[in-house]
Parts: structure tokens; sequence; C-alpha cells
């Protein structure tokens, strides 16, 4: 991809209403679609305060799942993964919470901070034994703060990591 590019173009927000719920299948689909015939067993919750229709920038909320769920099956080789979705309030703003849970090969504490800079991995070794570019979490992170959220990281390695996105809910008025 070409980053220069990423830099000028994708830094605007685009905000409009929609189907939020069908954006999770959607990502499910693509990232576990085939995950069947593996040794992971993939589990989603959504909490049913969640709302279906909701005003955000969709392209990038989907993009930042995306990359949370291909990384947790690209790093996992066998156990589960755990998506959860809630809600969380915080005064007058209210916060829609993503939780992706695996049981993979998990990240040393000290590159933990280091995995959102761009082009970085957790080390060279993985570079070669899992591919990718080393981006996807930096841009996630962009997009996190363009939407008025965070992404963040707890990890034990060889037991595996979780990452939370949160981002702010404006409901549809309609
Ligand atoms: N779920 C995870 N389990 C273990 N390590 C992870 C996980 N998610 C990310 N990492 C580590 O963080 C690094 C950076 O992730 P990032 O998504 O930015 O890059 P990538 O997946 O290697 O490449 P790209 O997303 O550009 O294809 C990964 O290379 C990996 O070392
Ligand atoms: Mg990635």
């Amino acid at each position: 991809m070409d980053f220069a590019k990423f830099e000028a173009s994708e830094r605007k927000l685009n905000i409009k209403s929609f189907n939020f719920l069908n954006l999770i299948q959607d990502v499910q689909e693509i990232c576990c679609g085939n995950l069947d015939q593996s040794a992971i067993l993939f589990s989603l919750i959504i909490d049913d305060k969640v709302p279906e229709i909701i005003e955000s920038d969709e392209m990038k909320v989907k993009q930042v799942l995306l990359n949370l769920l291909s990384n947790a099956v690209k790093f996992t080789s066998a156990g589960s993964i755990d998506m959860k979705v809630s809600l969380r309030q915080e005064n007058d703003t209210e916060f829609i919470v993503v939780k992706v849970k695996d049981t993979g090969i998990g990240i040393k504490t000290e590159e933990m901070t280091r995995l959102f800079e761009a082009f970085t991995q957790a080390d060279s070794s993985k570079t070669r034994a899992f591919g990718g570019t080393g981006l996807g979490l930096n841009i996630a992170l962009t997009y996190a703060d363009l939407l008025g959220g965070d992404i963040s990281v707890t990890s034990e390695l060889g037991e595996g990591s979780e990452f939370t996105f949160d981002f702010i809910l404006k409901r549809n008025r309609e």
C-alpha cells in the first residue's frame, strides 16, 4: 500500500448512518469464514444494547475490525478467538467497545507499545514467518483516534492477546 497516499486521503472522516451489525457479520465472514475446519473456535457476543444502525465512518470502523480480527487469526494456531461488542458510557459520551481476544502466540511486554508504530512487527523472525507489512495496527490506531476512540492491548507471551477498540457512538436519529 502507498503510505504517502494514505497520509493524504484517509485522515478525513466520512460520517453517515450504516448497519453496524451487518458490518460485524461481514468482517467475521471475511476473517473467520473458513475457520470451521481449523483448530480455532470463534465466538461472537454482541450486547443487546448495541444499536443496529449507528452513525460513524463505516469504512474506517471496518478497516480497524478487519485488522484486529485478521491479526487474531494470523497469530493463533489453536484455541479460540472471542469477539465481544458492548457499550460504555463516559460522562455524556457513549462508546462502542469491541474486544478481540485470542489464545495465540502473545506479545512480549517490551514490544507492546511498539506494535502501533508504522512498519513495526514484534520481531523480525515473525515477519518472515507470518508476512504482512506491519502497517495494520498503525493505521487502525490512526482511525480509532479519528473516530474519537482508542486501541489498547493486554497480552501474555505464549498465552494470547486481547485488543480493545472503542469509538464514539452516535445514534441514528430516526
Ligand atoms: N493478535 C496478535 N497476537 C500476537 N501478535 C500480534 C497480534 N496482533 C498484532 N501482533 C503483533 O503486532 C505486529 C504488528 O501488527 P500489524 O497488524 O500492524 O502488522 P502485521 O499484521 O504484521 O502486518 P499487516 O497488518 O500490515 O498485514 C504483528 O506483526 C505482530 O508481531
Ligand atoms: Mg495486521
